[in-house]
């Protein structure tokens, strides 16, 4: 018996010297170490032995078990330990390589116009005052002069939060609460931000848009500081060239209101398809701000007068750029956004 443990001793000592890939090395601690190996057998045989026999013999072979571990050990942390060195050999890794650089991003179109256009508001004075994009349905229409049911309400496409709570449509409500926050102290700000208006997506309208809202208060302002003021951001926004036109039209919360529109950059006034052969284009709705608005926001209209703005950010930046179609702005398509 002992013999035969000596012999797999030797066995399987030398089997294991002459593994040499990782991947026999299962193979062999199966034949010998496994449970159904060679030397659980050899324990098993023990039993068969004189019981004077058997102590001496279970010692020799757990003594061996031992030893052939601690060399399937050994070798396996020797044929690794190969292995990465014939890899690193042949694999040639050039640790004096540069590193990838990391592309460096830059900041979205919409966002750069609305900094530009921020740049020059702040050259005229006026402060960024910032609403948020969910409103009460009295600040988004009722106070600024539509009541519910009022057909003016038709202007704008709603998506309801609940019943008194909308995502909102415009910029205005910011007028409310600005006006609330700071009177009876005089008011110049823009008012950018995000609204929402419940439409159909299509190349020319989005669910979700930028605007820029302007908003003056103060004692004696007229009509003609609005039409400076726009006509001032038209050139330094699009050129020193601009020409600028107003035209009547309505909103509830202006008295009178009127529509901005400049001559179309891209053909000077002479008519092309971007300008649909009228030669102009609409930059901003406006007017001077109604009474009725005034009071709400806490301005008394006999001694106090203001004008406000508001205009989108998108479609003039489509003209600009000669981008075909709106959804661009929001789908994150890096072929698109690279280009800006
Ligand atoms: N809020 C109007 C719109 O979204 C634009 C506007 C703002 C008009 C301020 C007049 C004054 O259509």
């Amino acid at each position: 018996m002992l013999d035969t443990i000596e012999a797999l001793h030797t066995e399987g000592l030398e089997t294991l010297r002459a593994v040499e890939q990782p991947a026999q090395l299962p193979e062999w601690y199966r034949t010998y170490l496994g449970r159904k190996g060679k030397l659980t057998e050899a324990l098993r045989g023990l039993g068969a032995l004189p019981a004077d026999q058997r102590p001496a013999a279970g010692k020799r072979v757990n003594e061996v078990k031992e030893a052939l571990q601690a060399a399937f050990d050994a070798h396996q942390d020797a044929l690794k330990a190969a292995e990465l060195e014939a890899s690193l050999a042949t694999g040639a890794v050039d640790i004096t390589l540069p590193g990838r650089p990391v592309a460096p991003g830059h900041l979205h179109l919409s966002t750069r116009t609305l900094r530009r256009i921020r740049e020059i508001f702040a050259e005229m004075g006026f402060q960024v005052y910032e609403a948020p994009q969910v409103e009460t349905d009295e600040n988004n229409f009722g106070l600024l002069n539509i009541p519910p049911y009022h057909p003016a309400r038709d202007m704008w496409d709603t998506f309801w939060v609940d019943d008194q709570v909308v995502l909102r449509t415009h910029t205005s409500p910011g007028q409310i609460r600005c006006m609330r926050e700071h009177h009876p102290a005089p008011i110049r700000v823009i008012l950018p931000g995000k609204c929402y208006r419940y439409e159909q997506i299509t190349p020319r309208s989005e669910h979700q848009f930028f605007q820029v809202e302007g908003l003056a208060v103060g004692h004696g302002i007229r009509f003609t500081d609005l039409i400076g003021t726009l006509r001032a951001f038209t050139r330094k926004m699009y050129g020193e060239a601009r020409r600028i036109r107003i035209r009547g039209s309505y909103f509830p919360f202006t008295e009178p209101s009127v529509e901005l529109d400049m001559d179309c950059m891209l053909c000077g006034g002479s008519g092309c398809r971007v300008c649909k052969h009228t030669g102009w284009l609409e930059v901003a709705g406006a007017g001077m701000v109604h009474p009725v608005v005034l009071a709400n926001g806490g301005y008394d209209p006999a001694e106090w007068s203001g004008f406000a703005f508001g205009m989108g950010l998108e479609r003039p930046a489509m003209l600009h750029h000669r981008i075909e179609d709106i959804r661009y702005f929001y789908n994150n398509d890096l072929r698109f956004l690279q280009q800006f």
